[in-house]
């Protein structure tokens, strides 16, 4: 096979092995059915330079004059002589393609490797990309780095990624290509709160829905490096690596190594048309919380008890708790951290993964039965990474900790240094991954627990097991708990929490539920984290919850609407002491979660839309439903949200994009609504626009071109708008 062309929703990957070489000749949009004979594309050989046409190799390497960051590094260790620093010269030995998958496998018979490249374009067009390298010699090979890239065409000059820190993950930012390499990299042992999910290149200016744009995923939840590597010739590859430390992965002869999947997307339209490529693969997922198009069990009303009482654990306290979260509607109830031996705060108690008898001395059982009873499931929080010190399972084993020492810490082994008073647990150690697993593994045979929050508190920054670098193996073997405790108890969902955002990536999605997007409850932080998240990870599986009226990790005081509002495009949920929310308020909150679930069909399948608007103190953003299944439903479901003020004496006129333009649509404000509490705050004029009060019908066309004017908001305040179509 000279040539291989796979093709989906609007994407093109175009692969010549004619060199002896597997090049990547397109990777961007569709070409259509038919191709040029690719010796058009034979590049003139300049000055100073290697005289042959180079190419963009899927596996870059100096042995075609790659000279921009290689794919491959390593070397054999062989008789004390290290091998060298370059990669290979890979030749393609087979191709087998099936449908819109393929499999190329290029050796080095000298350098005695092979590598087996696996791509799958999946229908919504998002590529799923990962090698693995055999090591054929004779002697031991060191793999220094074995990386996942793609070429952009030459019209990408601009790049965004995705950085943060607690309580505030995932905010943009932008640089031009420039020569050079960009690179993002991240030592936490975790994927990390300024990890970036998304690494963009695209034409000048994209946006939301404007643009070109090439994306990157890397799907890994260890160290791991993201760039744009952009070399003297013009051409620029993104992608990424798992960035392993020295010696970490040693080939034996005969053994592999895999890498990450990278994944990949391609859009005309902007970054919404990258989301649509990521929501789609995950919705087809045969696991996938709503597979097929939203069909499947609409995702629960949540109460999570963190924020209501944090450690205070008191049977009578928590079943007042989980009567008034029943009457307002919740359907799973989820006790956070402070349930188990020892655990009265954040310095004892880690590893001990058994009941605390001192506070419940009949176990769980009698508030999982008062959760049940009420129709409610019952979720439960664990950190089973983690130990601290103040622990019967550090006191009877030391050695289980992880850390730079061949020696525990009780034989003169140096400890690293604490984070939130605690450790990590060394899961490469088999008998400390199997207590782990028989310990969570009781618990969820032992109580009626459907729900895991699996939380992971800190960085892994000195990570050893037997004086050699562990961050590969720690996190391949929390991955085989997750794995294992899934095949054992399939019913059971699992949300990924670290220390709020901090591990949200592909590599734990595959495995789990939904994330916790951050810690902070803000809802105006969340604006911005949930908008980013988004770009990747479908509302269905980013929890969201309406925190207390004043933020307890940013001290702001916000209305009720604008935190339901901003928790509703998510999966939502509350984190309150709703036991005090009475009055106005509470029935407000009811309408509220009554709104969600007439809705969360829509929002959990339809297409996300991110308005481009040109006011930066206003975000517009919303879900649209598919065009066969709209007739009479709600058929889009939007918010315009303020973020702060503006210099324009008025809103003016709105453009909402992303509907159908040939339909015709009602569209009504729907929330907050003129009964509601707080709904005197939301607006700031003497007159609303005319049609607020009875809603508008317009057609799709004239809404995108012409929009509607909107009212007035006050910052931090924002406004439901529902469409049907007639
Ligand atoms: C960090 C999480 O992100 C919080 O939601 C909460 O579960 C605490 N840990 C509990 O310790």
């Amino acid at each position: 096979m000279d040539t291989l062309h796979l093709r989906s929703a609007g994407t093109s990957l175009v692969m010549s092995f004619d060199s002896g070489e597997a090049e990547v000749i397109h990777w961007g949009a569709d070409l259509g059915s038919t191709l040029p004979d690719l010796a058009i594309l034979g590049e003139p050989v300049p000055h100073s330079a290697i005289d042959a046409t180079v190419p963009a190799g899927l596996l870059p390497q100096a042995s075609s004059s790659w000279r921009g960051r290689p794919a491959l590094r390593g070397h054999r260790l062989a008789d004390g002589v290290s091998g060298l620093d370059f990669s290979a010269r890979l030749r393609v030995v087979t191709v087998n393609a099936e449908g819109n998958s393929a499999v190329i496998v290029q050796a080095d018979s000298d350098a005695g490797l092979t590598v087996s490249s696996s791509l799958a374009l999946h229908d919504g067009g998002l590529l799923e990309l990962r090698h693995t390298v055999t090591n054929d010699g004779s002697t031991p090979y060191q793999l220094d780095e074995l990386a996942t890239v793609l070429p952009v065409a030459p019209d990408a000059v601009e790049l965004l990624d995705l950085t943060g820190r607690w309580c505030r993950e995932r905010h943009p930012q932008r640089r031009p290509i420039q020569q050079g390499t960009w690179v993002r990299t991240g030592r936490h042992g975790r994927t990390g709160h300024d990890s970036s999910l998304l690494f963009a290149a695209g034409t000048a200016g994209f946006g939301n829905r404007h643009g070109k744009v090439w994306a990157t995923h890397l799907a890994w939840s260890g160290n791991h490096e993201q760039f744009a590597d952009s070399i003297g010739d013009g051409r620029t590859m993104i992608g990424g690596s798992e960035l392993l430390g020295p010696a970490e992965v040693i080939l034996e002869p005969g053994a592999s190594y895999t890498t990450p999947a990278l994944f990949a997307a391609y859009s005309d339209r902007g970054l919404d048309g990258i989301s649509e490529a990521f929501y789609s693969w995950f919705r087809s997922r045969p696991h996938h919380v709503l597979p097929a198009g939203g069909a499947g069990k609409p995702r629960p009303v949540v109460l999570n008890t963190w924020e209501a009482v944090y450690f205070d654990h008191n049977l009578s306290t928590l079943i007042e708790l989980a009567d008034s979260a029943a009457e307002l509607g919740v359907e799973r109830f989820v006790l956070d951290d402070g349930w188990f031996r020892g655990r009265r705060d954040d310095h004892a108690g880690l590893g001990d993964w058994y009941v605390d008898e001192s506070l419940w001395p009949d176990g769980l059982t009698p508030l999982i039965d008062a959760v049940t009873s009420r129709g409610m499931e019952f979720g439960l929080w664990v950190e089973p990474e983690m130990v601290n010190l103040d622990s019967d399972i550090v006191r009877s084993h030391p050695e289980w900790i992880v850390g730079p020492s061949v020696q525990s810490y009780k034989d003169g082994g140096r400890l690293p240094l604490e984070w939130r008073n605690q450790h990590v647990i060394d899961l490469v150690n088999p008998d400390a991954w199997q207590y782990i697993f028989d310990r969570v593994d009781a618990l969820l045979r032992e109580n009626n627990i459907s729900y895991l929050k699996w939380d992971q508190n800190r960085d892994q920054l000195e990570h050893g097991h037997a004086g050699r670098s562990s961050v590969h193996e720690q996190t391949l073997a929390a991955y085989r708990l997750f794995d294992e405790l899934k095949k054992a108890h399939p019913g059971v969902e699992i949300e990924s929490c670290s220390s709020g955002g901090a591990r949200v990536d592909l590599g734990i999605l595959e495995r789990t539920d939904r994330i916790w997007a951050s810690d902070c409850n803000d809802a105006l932080e969340r604006q911005t984290i949930q908008r980013w998240t988004g770009l990747v990870v479908p509302p269905e599986l980013v929890g969201g919850h309406v925190g207390p009226t004043t933020s307890h990790t940013t001290a702001r005081t916000h209305d009720l609407s604008f935190r339901a509002i901003t928790a509703l495009f998510g999966h939502f949920g509350m984190e309150w002491d709703v036991r005090g929310v009475q009055g106005a308020e509470r029935e407000e909150l009811k309408r509220f979660i009554a709104l969600y679930k007439e809705h969360r069909g829509l929002i959990h399948s339809g297409r996300m839309v991110r308005a481009d608007v040109a006011d930066t103190s206003l975000m517009l953003h919303g879900v649209v439903a598919d065009a066969e299944s709209l007739k009479g439903t709600t058929a889009a479901l939007f918010a315009l949200v303020s973020t702060g003020t503006s210099f324009a004496e008025q809103t003016g006129r709105i453009t909402i994009p992303g509907l159908e333009p040939d339909l015709t649509y009602r569209v009504e404000a729907i929330f907050p609504a003129p009964g509601d509490a707080d709904h005197g705050h939301t607006f700031t004029q003497v007159r609303p626009p005319a049609w607020l009060s009875n809603g508008a019908v317009a057609g799709g066309r004239f809404l995108a071109e012409v929009g509607l004017p909107m009212p007035n908001l006050n910052p931090e305040h924002a406004l439901v708008l529902r469409f049907t179509a007639l």
